[in-house]
């Protein structure tokens, strides 16, 4: 008889390795491996393709998302200022939902019944694929086995993977837990859990130590329309390069890092250290662009979407009404965010040094305090009269509302 099959995002190492063959053993399934190219460090998918396949799946493929990644998810997050807890500029948030999208097809194409992944249960990665895959299609059956399986240490699931073939890392890995793409890299665990202690040096890949910085500030320049990065310098260039160009120039001169406690989904909080170079670099452009694109009003109500755009895709609502709605209000208020901001990068920091658009609302002639002049200052005395009535009327009533 045919046996079930099941898509699995496969990353190659020994907990997705591990959970391939637990798939084939323990469930009697077909596996078929999938792993998507978001423009993590991983060097070879060719030989982590032909390491599925010879653990026995039945089809293993390495998709290149990055183009779709950049177009379909890292623009909104642009246009969205997208950082959860005002910080974190969500590279796995991003990144699950579109591996999702993946695996459903793939699912469909191979008539397959069940999509596994290898996120634990405690993680809000396991949250944001099985939302995304439910949401995207709810007559597939989810399975996890890093939950269900009764491998409680890192050497039980070592053991268990010797008496099944599994190839099992020789060198000593560092014991952390790390996912990356082209938004940026997070490490969580080990010495890290404690939050008393500082990062040691050997976790940052993509940003230099303050110290090892060069001494000579650089600048760059970028260019956006309607509210995403068209050109580096004045060259147009797209954005999966620009955003490898903008982790290289960042990342050398050590801007990027961030070391912070969050709330994850499942009510822990966790210890979370990252680099996002050309995120944070992005994310700093954009919005000083649009301090001078947008309208107070507008600029004001901006900040509380983006924060509500920003826990939404943290908890794994990609496919949601919500998030589409919210888009939507971003969308329209990119229309004239078209203009290009210049940075000044040295010794770990990130300075805007200049701003320009056509569609700036900076009028000189209402700022200055020059003999250019244009804002008519008579009229100040009637509008403060009128917008200080409240708090007159209520010391008339109550007396001054001090504390
Ligand atoms: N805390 C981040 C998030 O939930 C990153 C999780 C990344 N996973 C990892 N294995 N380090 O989006």
């Amino acid at each position: 008889m045919e046996k079930e099959r099941v898509v699995l995002a496969y990353s190659g190492g020994l907990d997705t390795s591990v959970c391939l063959k637990w798939l084939m053993v323990e469930k009697n399934l077909d596996v078929i491996a999938i792993t998507g190219n978001v423009g993590q460090d991983e060097k070879d998918l060719a030989e982590i393709k032909q390491k599925a396949l010879d653990l026995g799946c039945i089809a293993a493929d390495a998709v290149d998302m990055r183009d779709e990644y950049a177009a379909d998810f890292l623009t909104y997050a642009i246009k969205a200022n997208g950082l959860y807890e005002n910080q974190y500029p969500l590279l796995s948030a991003l990144s699950r939902p579109l591996l999702s999208k993946y695996m459903v097809e793939i699912a469909h194409q191979y008539g397959a019944k069940y999509i596994a992944h290898g996120c634990t249960g405690k993680g809000n990665d396991q949250v944001r694929f099985e939302t995304s895959i439910r949401a995207l299609d709810p007559s597939i059956t989810i399975l996890a086995p890093v939950r269900e399986w009764d491998l409680h240490s890192r050497d039980d699931e070592m053991e268990w993977a010797r008496a099944n073939g599994v190839p099992v890392p020789t060198t000593n890995k560092k014991p952390y837990s790390i996912d990356d793409n082209l938004w940026g890299r997070a490490i969580e665990c080990g010495v890290l859990e404690n939050p008393w202690n500082e990062p040691p040096d050997d976790i940052w890949t993509m940003t230099a130590e303050v110290n090892d910085a060069p001494d000579e500030p650089e600048s760059v320049e970028i260019a956006f329309e309607a509210g995403v990065p068209v050109a580096l310098d004045g060259q147009e260039i797209g954005l999966v390069d620009l955003i490898i160009k903008l982790n290289q120039i960042a990342g050398k001169h050590g801007f990027g890092r961030l070391d912070m406690i969050e709330n994850r989904l499942v009510g822990v909080k966790s210890r979370e250290c990252y680099e996002t170079p050309a995120a944070s670099t992005i994310i700093k452009a954009h919005k000083a662009l649009e301090t001078i694109c947008l309208d107070r009003e507008t600029m004001h109500f901006k900040h509380v979407v983006e924060q509500q755009w920003a826990t939404c895709v943290y908890y794994g609502q990609w496919y949601s009404q919500l998030k589409n709605s919210l888009d939507a209000f971003c969308q329209e208020t990119q229309k004239f965010v078209t203009g290009t901001v210049r940075l000044r990068f040295h010794k770990g920091n990130c300075t805007v040094t200049g701003l320009k658009s056509d569609y700036s609302l900076y009028d000189y002639g209402l700022a200055s305090y020059s003999a250019d002049d244009t804002f008519d200052h008579a009229a100040a005395k009637g509008f403060i009269d009128l917008s200080s009535l409240p708090f007159v009327v209520w010391s008339g009533k109550q007396g001054p509302a001090s504390c």
